[in-house]
């Protein structure tokens, strides 16, 4: 199944605690490792994608761009190893023609290091705006010759395999801008649960709620 999360709730988790907003995000990286690893074990995860920057984000305080930015060098070079020795094969999507070279640079390195991995694939939104991706999507078939069609616009989306599991933590029942064509027939799950906060038992009481359910998918 197709797992895809907005990990929301990072900075009220800190305010929360009387921390600085950034500090939310450094332990929400933290949570990114923990259900990678955790993912790459449950058999019934095959990608797991989770909405880290988001086109609207960068009308944040720079100060709070600029470490979300720094987070994020650090982690896809630190994290190597844990991919590796999980089998996880990483992939950005999103426009990351927006982020420094040096950032681009670790995002590929990351990307070529694992690609032959197989246990789980990780897809990681940066720059990532479900209207973006289907704009994106539809120029490239254009280019292509091909005809516009479900198919052909769903082959060139960043994130071209349908979601099963929608999840969206910190409180809101919102989607903004995340894969909007892909959750067409996504089950939606929203939790009170603030991000950092967000365990691996909660992720898996969800995919285990999810087994429960029928899908209609239109049919009866
Ligand atoms: C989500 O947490 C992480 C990013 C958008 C980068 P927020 O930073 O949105 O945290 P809240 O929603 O303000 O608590
Ligand atoms: C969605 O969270 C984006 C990410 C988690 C990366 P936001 O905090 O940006 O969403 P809004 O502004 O509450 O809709
Ligand atoms: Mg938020």
């Amino acid at each position: 199944m197709h797992v895809a999360i907005i990990m929301d709730g990072n900075g009220r988790w800190a305010t929360k605690q009387g921390k600085s907003r950034v500090e939310g995000h450094r332990v929400g990286s933290e949570v990114v490792r923990e259900l990678t690893i955790f993912a790459s074990k449950e058999s019934r995860v095959k990608t797991l994608t989770l909405y880290a920057f988001s086109t609207e984000n960068w009308k944040r305080p720079k100060h709070e761009v600029e470490f979300l930015m720094r987070l994020l060098g650090n982690y896809l070079d630190k994290e190597l190893d844990t991919y590796l020795e999980n089998g996880v094969k990483f992939r950005a999507v999103g426009d990351i023609s927006k982020f420094s070279s040096k950032l681009q640079n670790s995002i590929q390195n990351l990307e070529e290091k694992t690609q032959h991995l197989t246990s789980l694939t990780q897809n990681l939104a940066l720059n990532y705006g479900g209207k973006d991706d289907i704009v994106r999507s539809v120029k490239r078939v254009l280019k292509s010759g091909d005809e516009v069609s479900e198919e052909s616009i769903e082959k060139n989306l960043d994130v071209s395999y349908p979601i099963d599991i929608f999840i969206r933590t910190g409180g809101d029942s919102r989607v903004s801008n995340f894969l909007l064509w892909q959750i067409s027939y996504a089950e939606l799950f929203f939790t009170n649960t603030l991000f950092p906060d967000f365990t691996k038992e909660e992720f898996l009481n969800i995919l285990n709620r999810f087994e429960t359910i029928h899908r209609r998918f239109g049919g009866l």
